[in-house]
């Protein structure tokens, strides 16, 4: 990939780039949903990744974006910090995929930002101080709209190239601003992808935290398992229709938090990760996280009724000064079209997720892996895990669709010990737990009981149907 990245760009600009930067897609293994909310999540960054080659252009002014999938992505020439301007005046603006571009330049002048006060004269400024004129030749070999994180490799990838121009730049920060300046394309995301972007370590799964503060603990994952994506081929587009879905549930989630955070006497809690937190400190006796979160669940169902909440229900519960804490205009206008709230089932689903997560990483770290009694249990359990979370959302979060809950099916029936949706779901990938002996035979079950029948040929397959290699994060990989 560097090469014919090195070589396309030679052919656009008749010279070599200053640096390429790499940045890999994910597969998110459990904990979905759930880092807008505040908790921590289980991704493992991908052997698949997007390039960005750079060098300034003479006058440092207007710059040129050239994919080397050229006839699918049109090139660009323009001025970033105007584009950067349109994108952040008008959020209805039709996006291209240029403007992941333009997200990496903002998130680079954030990275430079940081520590200094939060005003956007001066974020504009220090945008027309460091970003001038660039040749860009990209290039990514993750599959475009299948939950894979395709955009936000693209967003860090150019982050990285943009800064390296200037300082040898801290991934966790890095992480931080193109989770931050992402939310220009639209998304209201968490940061999960950004985080194991750029922290992504080999052979690991990565346990994520945002709260107190990003950080990230390798885990190791079980030994002759696979983790494998199956494409489900349905696209689920972040910058398209999935956008107000995806942003509906963020919503949702803070007024299921404010809610539940009043009714137990907490205060303003804006994510159901400060309820969880203002609650723990409430406790007497000493319970450990996944009883808090089992608890909370408990009294989340009686709070919150089963049926659906209208906008009208809820808005008379809160006052303005609470709505504006947890919701933009915007953000109000989009729960106001919103026919139905489902305030308790999406409190359900994120506070069991995110016990799911804990009790995941719990036994990948302390299964005794060369008893063989005791494997066999771990691994049950954790496929049950991946499995009771695909139920869970597709019941409570709503966020699945009938191709991915065959494709689940399929997996289950081709002998995956568990199966569930990944990434923000409404289409793209599946990713399921199997024994590594048992590829061959799981992938040809894949094939014929869901790819044919589609009109996929059998040979292939595995386009679409590929192990999950843990790899490293994002970095420099030619200067
Ligand atoms: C998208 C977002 C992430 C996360 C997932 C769902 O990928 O970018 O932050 O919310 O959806 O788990």
């Amino acid at each position: 990939m560097v090469m014919q990245v090195q070589e396309c760009f030679f052919d656009r600009f008749r010279c070599s780039p200053d640096h390429i930067a790499s940045a890999p897609g994910r597969v998110n293994i459990i904990g979905e949903h759930i880092d807008y909310c505040g908790f921590s999540v289980l991704p493992c960054a991908l052997d698949r990744c997007a390039y960005v080659a750079i060098s300034k252009t003479d006058d440092n002014d207007m710059s040129v974006i050239h994919n080397v999938k050229s006839s699918e992505y049109p090139s660009g020439t323009l001025k970033i910090v105007d584009r950067f301007i349109e994108l952040k005046q008008n959020s209805s603006l039709a996006r291209n995929w240029c403007d992941y571009i333009i997200c990496g330049a903002y998130a680079a002048v954030k990275y430079l930002m940081a520590g200094r006060r939060d005003d956007k004269d001066a974020e504009l400024c220090l945008f027309r101080e460091v970003i001038g004129g660039y040749r860009i030749v990209m290039h990514s070999d993750i599959p475009p709209g299948a939950g894979l994180s395709s955009s936000s490799a693209l967003v860090v990838a150019s982050c990285l190239a943009i800064l390296t121009y200037s300082l040898s730049p801290d991934m966790s920060l890095v992480a931080q601003s193109c989770t931050d300046a992402e939310r220009l394309i639209g998304t209201m995301g968490g940061g999960m992808d950004q985080a194991v972007c750029c922290l992504g370590q080999l052979n690991h799964a990565l346990h994520v935290h945002f709260v107190p503060h990003l950080s990230a603990r390798p885990i190791p994952l079980p030994s002759g398992i696979s983790f494998v994506i199956c494409d489900s081929r349905v696209v689920a587009e972040k910058a398209q229709g999935a956008r107000d879905a995806f942003n509906t549930r963020v919503c949702e989630c803070r007024v299921a938090a404010l809610l539940l955070g009043k009714h137990l006497r907490l205060g303003t809690t804006s994510t159901l990760r400060e309820v969880f937190d203002g609650y723990k400190t409430m406790q007497d006796a000493v319970l450990d996280d996944i009883g808090v979160l089992q608890n909370l669940a408990l009294i989340s169902e009686q709070v919150f009724q089963s049926t659906s909440y209208t906008f009208a229900d809820v808005r008379s519960q809160l006052s303005m000064e609470e709505w504006s804490s947890v919701c933009s205009h915007e953000q109000l206008l989009l729960l106001e079209r919103s026919t139905a709230l489902n305030l308790r089932q999406r409190t359900m689903h994120v506070l069991k997720e995110a016990a799911r997560v804990l009790q995941f990483c719990d036994t990948c770290c302390t299964t005794n892996w060369s008893s063989h009694a005791n494997a066999q249990i771990s691994l049950d359990r954790l496929g049950a895990a991946l499995s009771t979370s695909h139920n869970s959302l597709k019941e409570l979060y709503d966020c699945s669709c009938e191709e991915l809950n065959t494709l689940v099916q399929c997996c289950r029936d081709g002998g995956a010990l568990g199966a569930r949706l990944t990434g923000a779901g409404w289409g793209g990938c599946v990713v399921a737990m199997i024994y590594t002996n048992d590829r061959e035979d799981f992938v040809k079950h894949l094939g014929s009981s869901y790819y044919v029948p589609r009109g996929v040929e059998l040979n292939v397959v595995d386009r679409f149907v590929f192990v999950a290699t843990a790899s490293k994060g994002a970095a420099i990989v030619y200067k």
